[in-house]
């Protein structure tokens, strides 16, 4: 309560925390703080919402304003946002997702979580140049694919919740992409783009504001055949915080250096850590 004090001797509008311990100038801090204007327009949709959330974590602050932000504080459109994810949610029985076996998929689709960068954030690293969607599109598994990769989102998102619930102050997660091995076959058959399209559209439209970059390395330059592909399925945002990397490895260290230590990092994004989970 005491910076809040301090800083209305000064301003006539001011900020206000969702969080009072989660101010820290290097973390997530720009998505906790709100005017006071916005702060009203977060009780007035919590009011309208919280209701009808099945799940206690969906009735924070933290969670709330992600769906403001992503409609610019419009309640309506925030609101058909959020209603839309609890239908889909429901439709396809999302809470049961983390309980679910996928460690036949994740040999084929390798993906690690349990890093975190400089300021704490998880960050989710997928060796997609191993990926081979083509493979899994024959094989009859684009189905089970498409559940993994809605299972990989929900569980880096819940592992901001819990490096929050840790105590660091951070609101999103890395992630880091390898492509090396990528080719056109299989990463760009029609249903393969279709599978990629389909990810990132229910990133964009079901779990917003939850990632701070997406760094690619070791891109070939025939990775713009699926990057254009859904590039029109991502937000601004998104776009914004893209970063792709070739396979000039001084560049994308230097990127990595300076936001994930390299105890943090395999041997494969040029760290040291031994490969876990
Ligand atoms: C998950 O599936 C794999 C392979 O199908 C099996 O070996 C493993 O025991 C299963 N794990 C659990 C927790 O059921
Ligand atoms: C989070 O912020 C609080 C308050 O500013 C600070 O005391 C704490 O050390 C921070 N935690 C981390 C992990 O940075």
């Amino acid at each position: 309560m005491k910076v809040y004090h301090i800083l209305t001797q000064y301003f006539w509008t001011i900020i206000f925390v969702l969080h009072w311990n989660l101010i820290t100038p290097q973390s997530d801090s720009k998505d906790l703080l709100l005017t006071v204007e916005e702060k009203a327009t977060l009780d007035e949709f919590k009011s309208q919402v919280i209701p009808i959330l099945p799940e206690d974590y969906m009735k924070s602050d933290f969670y709330l304003v992600r769906w403001l932000r992503a409609r610019a504080f419009d309640i309506p459109a925030a609101k058909t946002m959020l209603l839309d994810t609890m239908k889909w949610r429901k439709a396809n029985r999302i809470k049961s997702i983390m309980k679910e076996n996928w460690s036949d998929m994740a040999i084929d689709f390798p993906v690690t979580f349990g890093s975190f960068d400089k300021v704490g954030r998880p960050v989710v690293t997928l060796e997609m140049g191993d990926w081979d969607f083509q493979a899994a599109v024959v094989t009859g598994k684009a189905q089970i694919l498409n559940r993994y990769l809605t299972y990989i989102i929900e569980r880096y998102v819940q592992s901001v919740f819990k490096a929050q619930a840790a105590g660091k102050n951070v609101t999103r997660v890395v992630t880091l992409v390898d492509v090396e091995g990528f080719n056109l076959r299989k990463h760009s058959c029609p249903q393969c783009i279709s599978i990629m399209v389909r990810w990132t559209a229910t990133t964009e439209s079901y779990y917003p504001q939850f990632v701070k970059d997406t760094v690619i390395i070791n891109a070939p330059t025939l990775i713009q055949v699926p990057l254009n592909a859904v590039k029109p399925f991502m937000g601004r945002e998104t776009r914004e915080q893209l970063h792709v990397f070739g396979t000039n490895k001084e560049q994308w260290m230097s990127f990595l250096d300076e936001r994930i230590d390299r105890n943090q990092r395999t041997a494969r994004y040029g760290g040291t850590k031994l490969k876990v989970e």
